[in-house]
């Protein structure tokens, strides 16, 4: 697609050009996808429309026949949209984007777009709760069959390997009790079968983990998270090979329709902009509230993929270069687990992550309420567990809710 580009403004022909993969990840996440209109905006222009003219009858013919460049209408592509898949695209190191208008819109799409009636998926067990019901419940109502596996043992995913398996899918860290995945070494399994690798790569973020350089096909996004960062709108994305993107989505995104708002992908571009500032000082922050929590009486365990004392800690430092914003750890019990809960003056109970605003969930009641106790207890997730996403308020302002929430248990 042509792009309105600054380059096309008379007053901008004396600059030059760059390439955009020379840069580095802050400079990408501010200017890359940028396509300025002839009136050369500072900020990404919002083309809040849904449709597009054309100078003629014969325009419009040669442009649904794919002959000439431009836009058609905004379940199929939109330049503010646009903007977002190249930025977040340049970002992954990805050939191509395709953004949604949520994060389950974008793991809906994902699976469905490579898989098809009699196929066999292999997924790790430890998935969103949404994930989840999708692979149990939507799709066997389509002919695919899933086995779900423990994500950390690799020979489990080889184990349950099938001649009809099309399809590995996992997260990691996974929500919400941050297990780890070896990636690159999934991927190889599936590499020897020709099975395609999903990744749902949300709480790692593009900052901290690459999941196509270790290998995977597709990763996915819920841009609600930190990209967008401020608790404002939803999203999604699906990056990978263009080819790919071209083959297993194009067409089904455009019949099925789960475009991404316009406005929402303006709001994302601008979370964008900050996003490498923001986890990183999340993570900072984070990893010494792990440590603080570890170590405190009332805390049974304490999970962070930063920590040398998280299960799969020595993967966890292999495939990511930061721990990430979110912690988990257990309490003991339900009880204990509302009576913190209900103490915390300053971090938010909100089952949403990757916001500025620090947040604490319990899992088991709320994210992850769809599965059934024995699904829970097959991931560990016993009641006692909270989930608390670290944001960017001030890490002593932090650790004193934290602590006066834990002194409100009882001994
Ligand atoms: C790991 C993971 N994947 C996908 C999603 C779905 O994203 P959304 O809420 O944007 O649909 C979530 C939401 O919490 C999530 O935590």
């Amino acid at each position: 697609m042509p792009r309105l580009s600054f380059k096309n403004a008379p007053q901008a022909e004396h600059r030059v050009a760059e390439d955009p993969n020379d840069w580095e990840v802050a400079t990408r996440l501010v200017r890359g996808g940028l396509a300025r209109s002839p009136h050369g905006e500072i900020s990404e222009a919002l083309y809040l429309t849904q449709s597009f003219v054309y100078e003629s009858a014969e325009s419009a013919d040669a442009r649904f026949a794919g002959d000439e460049p431009g836009f058609i209408y905004t379940r199929y592509g939109n330049p503010t949209v646009k903007m977002f898949e190249d930025r977040l695209a340049l970002l992954e190191g990805a050939q191509a984007c395709r953004a949604t208008a949520s994060g389950m819109a974008a793991v809906h799409l994902a699976l469905t777009g490579l898989v098809g009636a009699g196929d066999h998926v292999v997924s790790g067990k430890a998935l969103f709760g949404s994930c989840r019901w999708i692979l149990n419940t939507w799709a066997p109502r389509f002919g695919v069959e899933t086995t779900l596996v423990d994500g950390p043992d690799l020979a489990a995913w080889r184990a349950a390997v099938r001649p009809n398996t099309k399809l590995f899918f996992l997260e990691s860290p996974a929500n919400p009790l941050l297990e780890i995945c070896d990636i690159a070494a999934i991927c190889a399994i599936a590499g020897e079968i020709g099975a395609k690798v999903v990744v749902d790569n949300v709480f790692a973020t593009p900052i901290f983990q690459s999941p196509l350089k270790l290998g995977a096909d597709v990763v996915v996004y819920s841009a609600t998270k930190h990209i967008d960062g401020g608790g404002r709108v939803m999203g999604g994305a699906i990056l990978g090979a263009a080819a790919l993107l071209e083959e297993a989505y194009r067409d089904l995104a455009r019949h099925t329709g789960p475009a991404l708002s316009p406005f929402n992908a303006w709001v994302l571009l601008k979370g964008l902009e900050t996003l490498d500032l923001r986890v990183r000082h999340q993570s900072a922050t984070a990893m010494g509230l792990a440590d603080r929590l570890a170590a405190h009486p009332r805390v049974k365990d304490c999970r962070y993929p930063g920590r040398s004392d998280h299960p799969q800690h020595a993967v966890a430092a292999r495939q990511m270069s930061g721990g990430g914003n979110l912690i988990a750890f257990d309490l003991g019990s339900r009880e204990a687990a509302f009576t913190f809960l209900n103490a915390l003056q300053l971090v938010d109970i909100s089952n949403n992550l990757g916001d500025a605003k620090s947040m604490a969930t319990h899992p088991s009641s709320t994210t992850h309420r769809s599965m059934t106790a024995e699904q829970r207890l097959e991931i560990g997730l016993t009641d006692g567990w909270v989930r608390l996403s670290v944001g960017l308020e001030g890490a002593s302002d932090l650790a004193r809710d934290l602590d006066r929430a834990l002194d409100a248990i009882p001994c």
